[in-house]
């Protein structure tokens, strides 16, 4: 492999080569969008902490969504913002509650976008933990029986595909079962499997008006020093019955993607986070980078590390670039 019979840089000498010889490209196919809906009618408002994406009541879901699926985004990942929150998170299975309603309104009126619904207590609890407390600790049992109702309800909806985000063990298990026994046997189960405890979730949390933007989740989010627990917490939620599995945040953690990638056959997702997100477009904002190559190359290495399928605050972005590019 010496010089001067190989000379690397042939392969780079015009776009042309370099096409032909790509080993990674992102596509349009590969991208989940999340959507965050409030309460109330006829509400369209920015995100102040993430520009360019909105809080939509169910009423304007519809012709946002149709512009995601018209520019070819398959699938979309929703969060509710109730007003409401208790102790015990109980608005998060009411059968006509934000989420459930979204889910509804989406397959009746776009039934071949796949609505994911993110499943996790901290939106809906009054602290903005992600479970039920006993003694200020979440308690993870008790947790799992409130767990229950909610993915029922979500699958009574029509969600296509579940995503328990709460890291909450035994999560999977539970949920494959209670769908399972009400012959939901085809709605997917898509796993946070090593999600993080990090400080990229800020601009969500805000989003969110979740009570849990200083909470310290250290006791069931992943510490970030750790890569052998991720394997580990994969392999249970395969085992359980995940359909898909995901590692969150994505950029700080393109090793542990890579790491899953060799071990385990599985789809594998990533979540391009809230604070990755404003990374890029407060960079781009003071001139600090070009915004749309920033965009495109993150997700092209997140998906070169292994991943199959990305959420990304930047799936609009993409089509328009892809689409410009072509
Ligand atoms: C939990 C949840 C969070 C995010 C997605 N699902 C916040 C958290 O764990 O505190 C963060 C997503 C992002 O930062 O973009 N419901």
């Amino acid at each position: 492999m010496a010089f001067p019979i190989h000379r690397m840089r042939r392969l780079r000498r015009s776009e042309g080569i370099r096409r032909i010889v790509r080993e990674t490209k992102i596509s349009i196919d590969d991208l989940i969008s999340p959507i965050f809906v409030v309460e109330g009618t006829n509400v369209k408002r920015e995100i102040k902490s993430l520009p360019g994406n909105y809080h939509l009541s169910v009423d304007k879901l519809i012709p946002e969504a149709t512009v995601l699926f018209k520019k070819g985004i398959p699938a979309v990942i929703l969060f509710g913002i109730p007003e409401k929150k208790d102790e015990f998170g109980s608005g998060a299975y009411n059968e006509d509650g934000l989420v459930q309603k979204a889910v509804k309104v989406l397959k009746a009126n776009i039934p071949d976008l796949i609505v994911i619904t993110d499943l996790c207590l901290c939106e809906y609890t009054s602290h903005g933990l992600c479970g039920i407390l006993t003694n200020n600790y979440i308690d993870n049992d008790k947790t799992l029986r409130v767990i229950e109702k909610v993915s029922l309800s979500h699958a009574n909806a029509g969600a296509d595909i579940i995503a328990p985000s709460g890291m909450i063990d035994g999560v999977v298990k539970t949920i494959r079962g209670v769908l399972d026994e009400n012959s939901f046997y085809n709605t997917l189960i898509l796993s946070y499997s090593s999600k993080y405890a990090s400080a990229f979730y800020g601009p969500f949390r805000e989003a969110v008006k979740s009570a849990s933007i200083k909470v310290d989740k250290r006791t069931h989010q992943m510490d970030f020093s750790n890569s052998d627990e991720a394997i580990r917490e994969v392999a249970i939620d395969i085992e359980e019955g995940a359909d898909i599995v995901m590692v969150k945040p994505a950029l700080a953690y393109l090793d542990i993607i890579s790491r899953l990638r060799e071990k385990f056959n599985i789809p594998i997702a990533a979540y391009n986070v809230s604070g990755e997100y404003a990374m890029i477009k407060s960079a781009a904002e003071k001139g600090l980078i070009d915004e749309e190559k920033a965009i495109i190359e993150v997700l092209t290495c997140i998906k070169r590390a292994g991943t199959d399928l990305i959420i990304t605050y930047f799936a609009k972005d993409v089509a328009k670039i892809l689409k410009e590019s072509a």
